[in-house]
């Protein structure tokens, strides 16, 4: 194991993180349980979440005003040369402060769905702590910067870019490693052919069943007559959505709460981004069965 990988271990095992992580999870559950605020800081109207993209400009930013800094301060040991890169690098230090609060305000209300899930959770309280760390020196970096005092805020905005790195790993590690919110059922195999996978007779009026189609788990559930089937894992983080419960016309996921239409799987509320699979169903001799309609994600069996 890498001397990274150690301390990125030592981080998922602090227990002593939980102290703080579990009553901020509760504070943002409640700032963002708003139906509409819940779906804008996940991405549910994108389609995908909306804290990778966001966290891009902060980044993007301070990069650029790390870059303009080593110019200018290489141009500052030769004092007659005029030095142009001082109002550019203070620009992007502002513009990356400006950019940091709506990626805050979107990566906590993701982290707040970890709490089942005590190493990202973890990671997820260093992660954020090291961001804020990068937008105090960045803050500071630009108070210097404005009072006149350039060396003092390049220091600082250096300094603010070691934080910026070590959070910005923590991030990747989120999403690649630990697979914080990236879709549950992206390489989930449906099934192209009808397949039979009850009997008609076991799905009362009302009811929720999960059956297999293949090795996948589908959810059934019966109204008006109509058999409406729909993936049963929930696609934000793999919740059973055959534990939840049913209301007009959704499905709601006993995990987070996220909604999915029972008729196109579309996402009604957050902080699901990615629609539910759908499947066509029929009746054939007493059997109900089902197969994939074509959705566009993930891969169909044949
Ligand atoms: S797993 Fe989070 S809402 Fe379903």
């Amino acid at each position: 194991m890498t001397l990274v990988q150690t301390v990125v271990k030592g981080v998922e095992r602090a227990r002593l993180l939980d102290a703080v992580a579990v009553p901020l999870a509760g504070l943002v559950h409640r700032a963002a349980r708003p139906r509409r605020v819940r779906n804008l800081l996940s991405g549910t109207p994108l389609g995908h979440p909306a804290h990778p993209p966001l966290t891009d400009v902060p980044i993007g930013a301070w990069t650029t005003a790390a870059i303009l800094d080593v110019l200018g301060a290489a141009n500052s040991m030769f004092p007659l040369r005029k030095d142009h890169t001082a109002p550019l690098a203070e620009l992007f230090v502002l513009l990356g402060i400006a950019a940091a609060l709506p990626a805050a305000a979107t990566g906590l209300n993701d982290w707040s769905d970890t709490q089942g899930e005590p190493a990202p959770r973890r990671v997820g309280v260093v992660h954020a702590a090291a961001n804020t760390t990068a937008l105090g020196l960045y803050t500071a970096s630009f108070v210097a910067r404005r009072r006149g005092k350039p060396a003092q805020g390049r220091l600082l905005g250096f300094a603010g870019y070691g934080a910026l790195l070590v959070g910005s790993f923590l991030g990747g590690h989120l999403a690649f490693t630990d697979a914080v919110n990236v879709n549950q059922n992206a390489f989930e195999e449906r099934p192209l052919d009808w397949t039979p996978v009850l009997d008609q007779a076991e799905l009362p009026e009302g009811a929720l069943r999960r059956v297999l189609a293949g090795a996948t788990a589908v959810l059934l559930h019966r109204h008006e007559g109509a058999v409406h089937a729909l993936s049963a894992t929930c696609s934000h983080m793999g919740g059973p959505l055959t534990a939840g419960r049913v209301e007009d016309g959704c499905v709601i996921c006993p995990w987070h709460g996220s909604t999915f239409e029972l008729t196109d799987g579309h996402v009604v509320r957050g902080p699901a981004t990615a629609p539910q699979p759908v499947y066509e169903t029929r009746v054939r001799e007493g059997r109900i069965e089902v197969r994939a309609r074509d959705s566009g994600r993930g891969p169909a069996l044949g």
